[in-house]
């Protein structure tokens, strides 16, 4: 199972899984998880300091790190000098710079870069501000473009490392009233795979590209509407969408086995991407006619994601 082609998790996984689990790999690594306060980063956290590692912590709540730090070292497996709590803002890149150095300053290395920080969006293409935009890009893909940038000669100097990056199911697929969103996305995916092609000289910098289909987080609660200062606020209910300490645990699979990309979600988001990737004339018919609903959703005032995706995943199970 190590490294080549693309990988796709979802609930019955094959017991190939377990034994290519190697957690232990990841053992006594140096670990910096952005979007760490939240969600999917920080179920990563907990999951990560489990396994006897340094951790560092970035988003830009200090509060809700520390929150996160206090619970890793409730239940983890690591003492208070193997956190760093680290304030990171994505869209200062001028200050990415110094926070790498913090880093090395305090641990001696990066093992791991987990690109996770992020912000979705929901609101249809013709409604929205132009800021929404370039916010979407700023955030999303400038920031850990930037990050990656600054991280990546320390790599190159050692020889190793790995740079993990959260991109989505929609860095693959498109999502309707979700366009600057995919486009960021659909960004990092680009730039990953050709980084990857540039560091093919290293074997020991490795390059996971992590495409998760629905997870539980605050994704859409903070997701931008037409307008940056506006998140949607939701609330909805998201049982339909896959458990985070499912996906971060499959994210571990990955990250210790080197995985070039993986496709985590389940049925039927995850048939959806094999569709754009081998049938997409098929998947273009298929999404303007979910998108035709979604956007009715959307417009009425329900929930675009809760009504339309329990309709479907019902159907299918
Ligand atoms: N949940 C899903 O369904 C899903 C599916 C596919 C991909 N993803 C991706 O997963 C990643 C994590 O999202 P999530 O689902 O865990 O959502 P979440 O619960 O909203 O967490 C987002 C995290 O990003 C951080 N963040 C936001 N703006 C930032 C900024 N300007 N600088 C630094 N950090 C920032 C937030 O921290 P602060 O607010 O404290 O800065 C928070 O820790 C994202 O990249 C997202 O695109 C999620």
């Amino acid at each position: 199972m190590r490294a080549s082609g693309v990988y796709t998790f979802h609930r019955e996984m094959s017991p190939v899984y377990h034994q290519d689990f190697k957690e232990w790999e990841l053992t006594d690594m140096v670990v910096w998880v952005t979007g760490a306060s939240s969600g999917i980063g920080e179920e990563l956290a907990y999951q990560l300091s489990k396994l006897g590692i340094s951790l560092v912590l970035s988003a830009r709540r200090v509060h809700e790190l520390e929150r996160v730090k206090r619970k890793c070292l409730e239940n983890g497996n690591l003492k208070e000098k193997d956190i760093l709590i680290l304030p990171l803002d994505l869209t200062n890149r001028s200050s990415h710079e110094m926070a790498t150095k913090a880093v090395l300053q305090e641990f001696g290395r990066i093992d791991i870069l987990v690109n996770n920080g992020g912000v979705s969006q929901r609101a249809l293409c013709v409604d929205t501000s132009l800021d929404v935009f370039k916010e979407l890009i700023e955030l999303n893909y400038l920031g850990t473009v930037s990050l990656t940038k600054c991280v990546l000669p320390h790599m190159i100097e050692r020889k190793q490392g790995k740079i993990v990056t959260v991109n989505s199911m929609v860095g693959i697929i498109a999502a309707p009233l979700s366009t600057g969103y995919c486009a960021s996305k659909h960004a990092l995916r680009g730039f990953f795979n050709t980084l990857r092609s540039e560091l093919a000289t290293y074997p020991g910098i490795t390059i996971s590209n992590i495409c998760p289909g629905p997870v539980q987080s605050n994704i859409v609660k903070n997701a931008l509407t037409e307008e940056v200062t506006k998140p949607t606020g939701s609330t909805a209910d998201q049982s339909y969408k896959m458990a985070t300490s499912r996906c971060v645990r499959l994210m571990l699979v990955a990250m210790a086995n080197d995985l070039k990309e993986v496709w985590i979600s389940d049925q039927p988001f995850l048939l959806m991407i094999y569709l754009w990737q081998y049938m997409p004339t098929l998947a273009w018919w298929l999404t303007n006619k979910a998108a035709k609903r979604r956007i009715e959703n959307f417009k009425s005032g329900v929930d675009a994601d809760s009504s339309y995706f329990r309709s479907v995943k019902k159907k299918h199970d």
